[in-house]
């Protein structure tokens, strides 16, 4: 087993412990909710988010304890962009990590409620986080400024708003940076904030790295959406085309989409210069994010 994929599977059984301990259990009243809060939280995923969460505190050495309260915060936060993301009235999508999606499974209300909880529980979780009381409001202030209207749901509104519309690459790029990068970059963010003050190069640089491979990540994503498969994916493959999005395969074509991820691969790591060592799972994460199949 190669050293990536060991911290990879380590990273998963972690975070999915912490996810556990912190998800009211099933038999908890109201259980419905509990139960779809549970059915689309711990469904698989490749917890890239964690994983990014993981690596950056590995460079930075910040104790393991402290980083499980913000990769459950964060992959919470994700857990309920999916959701709400698969809804009739947003993709309306009926698959996710290869089951029926949780309005599916469960019904509308019943998921877009669970959306909500899972929301409202990262917070409670990143607010118990280990660190010093300053920090800890820090990482607040950084995550929701993330996930919110200046950020994930931002962007979310942007992808909507841009259905069947042709719209030029600068806004793709923007609506991508928002809806997948915003919250990518928190992974790095919420963890170097704890050793460098923003002004520092150290945090310029990984935040630079963050935004590359928060692209390349949605980029790779409109890619598979043309090229894969339904049951590789674990979601409804061709569904962009069908609701006339714009992506980048369709303005410019998958070769030229291909050679973007190469290039933003290639930025993120030339971002990793200033530091010498420890920097391998961050490496290994970005080729992963641009090679990955599903
Ligand atoms: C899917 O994210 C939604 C996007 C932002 C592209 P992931 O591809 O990380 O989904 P999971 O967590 O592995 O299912
Ligand atoms: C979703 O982008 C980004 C989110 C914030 C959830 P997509 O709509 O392309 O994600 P998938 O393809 O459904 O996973
Ligand atoms: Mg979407
Ligand atoms: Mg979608
Ligand atoms: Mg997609």
């Amino acid at each position: 087993m190669t050293p990536f994929k060991q911290f990879q599977d380590s990273t998963i059984e972690r975070v999915e412990t912490a996810l556990k301990h912190h998800l009211p259990a099933s038999h908890i009243e109201p259980k419905r909710l509990h139960e779809a809060m549970h059915y689309s939280t711990l469904n698989g995923g490749k917890r890239v988010r964690a994983m990014l969460v993981y690596a950056t505190g590995y460079l930075l050495d910040v104790p393991q304890t402290t980083l499980d309260n913000i990769a459950c915060a964060i992959e919470l936060i994700h857990a309920y962009s999916l959701i709400h993301d698969d809804l009739p009235s947003m993709d309306d999508d009926d698959l996710r990590r290869g089951k029926p999606s949780c309005h599916k499974a469960f019904d509308e209300a019943t998921a877009i409620l669970a959306g909500d909880a899972l929301l409202t529980l990262a917070f409670n979780v990143l607010a118990k986080t280990d660190c010093a009381a300053e920090q800890r409001i820090n990482c607040i202030k950084l995550l929701s400024q993330a996930s919110g209207s200046r950020g994930m749901v931002g962007g979310q509104a942007i992808d909507l708003a841009n259905e069947g519309k042709s719209i030029s690459i600068a806004e793709v790029e923007n609506m991508h940076l928002h809806k997948t990068g915003a919250l990518i970059c928190s992974c790095i963010t919420l963890v170097a904030c704890l050793k460098f003050d923003p002004t520092d190069n150290q945090y310029r640089q990984l935040k630079h790295y963050a935004e590359c491979i928060g692209l390349a990540f949605q980029v790779q994503d409109d890619i598979l959406d043309e090229t894969s498969s339904t049951e590789a994916l674990g979601k409804t493959q061709g569904k962009d085309k069908q609701a006339e999005k714009s992506t980048y395969p369709s303005i410019l074509g998958l070769r030229a989409s291909k050679q973007l991820t190469n290039d933003l691969y290639n930025e993120a790591i030339s971002s990793l210069s200033p530091f010498d060592q420890r920097t391998d799972y961050l490496k290994s994460i970005a080729q992963f994010t641009i090679s990955r199949i599903s």
